[in-house]
């Protein structure tokens, strides 16, 4: 079997080496392609930070082992982490948190458990990075959450938890806030949960949620949530077992998934050899387990769990009384301790079944579609316009350019409503929203807009439109705060 690796950036190197070591001192029948990503590569001129020969091998082996790769902050390239986890629709992404012995934490210390598996949402969200600036004041990001990639998260997130032999599932949400899209995706949960009547499934508000965690970790077990909160949720579930030093990731994909450590590439510590290990071998053994190699993935990580209950420790964690390793010792010690069994319970070692990966070869893009219902019918319009006047000098000139089909019915500023009612306390930005409804009962057409549209851009500048919908009798748009 061969899979693809790429080193990384910054630790990334070193810690890969010391993983690979450990698989060949086990003897793992796996073989490396190695290929060229990350922000080298990106320096060589390359835009998406990867070679089409790396894309190539990964589409053909379908697994890629990877280090962390640096993404430069603020303007320019995109993050190669999230293109290579987009490009390829990994759309789960499982960390996995647990308490291990010999990793302090007030946690561990107060003898409460933790044992959590966050899967978060890979593809959507504000991911997308769709982004522009509506004026010099005003940037927009878009934020996708559609129906089909939710579903498949959720599934994901149900049918892990049903393996895993969980007692209960949660979604974390703002859907007290953002309804339409993180209402959808806890309508998609609680449609998903019918099938799973086993598990107990709940949900909760992820302010709420992150409040809870800190308190009481154990009541939780699997937590399923869009893209960015689930992000920052799963580093703070990192910190509740002892730091990103602890925390792998799986990015599952149908076709091809991608195993790596949650944390960066570290490049205070960089190059130093000082960096921890664990991470990475964890989600390396996350990665042997996906193919099979169940015997090898559990003898490698009894022997971690028995070199961390030794106390043996990079400069990260652990006591620091006792001086620590660095990642090439602490690779070593685990070598060394093959076939030991920790005090805090081992593993099953369970023989192998390698996987003969059937990597299915596409002729082109899935589409993903969900039934639409019900009647469908435009009865308005957002215009996003430039402007500093107050919001009265604005709906003034509007109401000359309603003509016969269509009425000013609000302007709001950053989502609160100024006019016709409103406060003088409201502080505005350069950027107004002009709600237009159509006078009739029958659907306006994509024509009677443009007509506003040429009419309106006469005396603003228009930076972007949304048509109001309704399908089967309900809004598929929000109203403005005040409305
Ligand atoms: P980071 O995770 O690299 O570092 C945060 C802190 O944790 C640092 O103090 C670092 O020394 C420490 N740390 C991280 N991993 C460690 C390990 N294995 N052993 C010991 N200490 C460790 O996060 P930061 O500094 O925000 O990001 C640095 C770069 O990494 C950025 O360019 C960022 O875009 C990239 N990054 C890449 C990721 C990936 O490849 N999946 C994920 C997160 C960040």
């Amino acid at each position: 079997m061969k899979i693809a690796v790429a080193k990384g950036d910054g630790i990334g190197p070193e810690i890969m080496e010391a993983v690979l070591n450990i698989f060949k001192a086990n003897q793992i029948d796996l073989d490396y392609s190695f290929v060229d990503m990350g922000k080298w590569v990106f320096d060589k001129g390359f835009s998406n930070g990867m070679t089409p020969e790396a894309q190539a091998t990964i589409e053909e082996l379908g697994i890629l082992f990877k280090g962390p790769m640096e993404t430069p902050k603020g303007k320019g390239v995109k993050s190669v982490n999230v293109t290579a986890r987009k490009t390829w629709n990994t759309y789960a992404n499982k960390r996995v948190f647990q308490t291990l012995h010999g990793v302090d934490t007030v946690f561990s210390k107060a003898g409460i458990p933790i044992d959590i598996t966050i899967v978060r949402e890979n593809i959507e969200d504000t991911y997308g990075g769709i982004e522009h600036m509506l004026t010099h004041d005003v940037a927009l990001s878009r934020r996708f959450i559609t129906r089909p990639g939710s579903m498949q998260v959720i599934r994901y997130a149900f049918e892990m938890a049903r393996k895993k032999g969980a007692r209960r599932i949660t979604c974390g949400h703002k859907a007290n806030i953002m309804k339409l899209t993180d209402g959808l995706f806890l309508d998609c949960f609680y449609e998903v949960a019918k099938e799973y009547t086993d598990l107990k499934a709940d949900d909760k508000i992820v302010d709420d949620l992150a409040m809870q965690l800190v308190v009481r970790p154990d009541q939780f077990d699997v937590v399923v949530m869009t893209n960015l909160q689930g992000d920052i949720i799963s580093d703070l579930c990192a910190g509740l077992v002892g730091g990103l030093g602890f925390a792998p990731s799986a990015n599952i994909g149908d076709h091809i998934s991608i195993f790596e450590a949650v944390h960066g590439t570290a490049p205070d510590i960089a190059g130093k050899n000082i960096a921890n290990p664990t991470a990475l071998l964890l989600s390396g053994l996350a990665m042997l387990r996906h193919l099979g190699f169940r015997e090898n993935a559990a003898t490698i990580e009894n022997a971690l769990l028995y070199t961390l209950e030794q106390g043996v420790h990079t400069g990260d964690f652990g006591d620091r009384s006792k001086p620590s390793v660095n990642t090439t010792q602490f690779a070593d010690a685990i070598i060394a301790n093959f076939g030991k069994q920790p005090a805090q319970g081992a593993k099953p070692t369970l023989a192998n079944e390698p996987e003969t990966l059937a990597v299915c070869r596409l002729e082109q893009n899935a589409m993903m579609v969900s039934t639409e219902e019900g009647e469908e019918k435009i009865v308005g319009v957002d215009f996003f316009i430039e402007s500093s006047e107050q919001p009265e000098a604005i709906a003034k000139r509007c109401l000359l350019h309603g003509g016969t089909k269509f009425k000013l019915l609000n302007i709001s500023n950053r989502g609160t409503q100024v006019w016709p009612t409103g406060s003088k306390y409201t502080n505005l930005v350069n950027q107004y929203n002009l709600r237009f409804e159509g006078l009739a009962d029958e659907s306006l057409t994509q024509q009677d807009i443009i007509g506003l549209y040429v009419t309106l851009s006469a005396d603003f500048k228009i930076c972007s439109l949304e048509l109001l919908n309704m399908w089967g009798g309900k809004k598929a748009y929000s109203l403005a705060q005040g409305q």
